[in-house]
């Protein structure tokens, strides 16, 4: 599929919620790994390091098909903003793969924004990852919108039950997050893999309505 961001190197952000991210990151400088599931052709990415002004060292965690030559089309993106490249480990994996890793390897972050897959189970598979976020830490969520229930419903539950989790802002479609306390012993609660497995088809099949319907579908 045609993605414009191939072509024009853009974030496929809006706007509004670029300002989101621009100022979490830029109020209180974090020291820890900042981490982003699904960079796309890296335009966030590149907004993000110029708000980042103390270069803390990112991580990029994409299957890098998203479109063609994606991952030298982040690369020319960085560069072409002056962008240390050395500043970036590109991880080409699926997010949940790179998790175990992650945990295997003790791995801490001071921030994490979530854009990756945007089906239901994998949401909530990608939430995990909050369970390696320092406290004090941002937590940030794409196309958080009544428009793509997957997202929302997953964030939602993940809210309800995670208090030490507090909304900072909803910027656009972006929800940004921070971890006010560390998680309980056993890590965030999440909802179980088999129950997300079980609902996955549902969230499924109203986006596939919506979109015979010509609804939009995200933000
Ligand atoms: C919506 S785009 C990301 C947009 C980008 N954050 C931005 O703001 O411009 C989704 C990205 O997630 C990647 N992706 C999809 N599924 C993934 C998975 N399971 N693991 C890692 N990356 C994935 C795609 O390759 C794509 O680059």
């Amino acid at each position: 599929m045609e993605r414009p961001c191939a072509k024009l190197l853009t974030s496929e952000m809006t706007q509004p919620e670029l300002d989101g991210l621009r100022d979490a990151l830029s109020t209180r400088q974090r020291p820890g790994q900042h981490l982003e599931i699904g960079t796309a052709a890296g335009g966030t990415l590149c907004e993000m390091m110029r708000a980042a002004t103390h270069r803390p060292r990112f991580v990029v965690i994409d299957t890098m098909t998203y479109f063609a030559n994606q991952r030298e089309t982040v690369e020319k993106n960085l560069r072409s903003h002056g962008l240390p490249l050395d500043q970036v480990e590109f991880r080409v994996m699926r997010s949940w793969d790179a998790f175990r890793d992650a945990i295997r390897a003790r791995e801490a972050f001071d921030f994490i924004l979530i854009d990756g897959t945007h089906k239901f189970r994998y949401v909530m598979q990608d939430l995990h990852w909050a369970g390696l976020l320092n406290p004090n830490g941002i937590l940030a969520l794409h196309h958080y919108t009544p428009r793509l229930r997957s997202v929302k419903w997953a964030a939602d539950y993940f809210l309800a039950n995670n208090r030490n989790y507090h909304r900072v802002a909803l910027a656009g479609s972006l929800l940004i997050l921070e971890k006010t306390a560390p998680d309980g012993p056993r890590g965030p609660n999440l909802l179980p893999d088999p129950v997300a497995s079980l609902m996955h088809p549902l969230f499924q099949f109203e986006n596939s309505v919506r979109k015979r319907l010509g609804m939009e579908t995200s933000a």
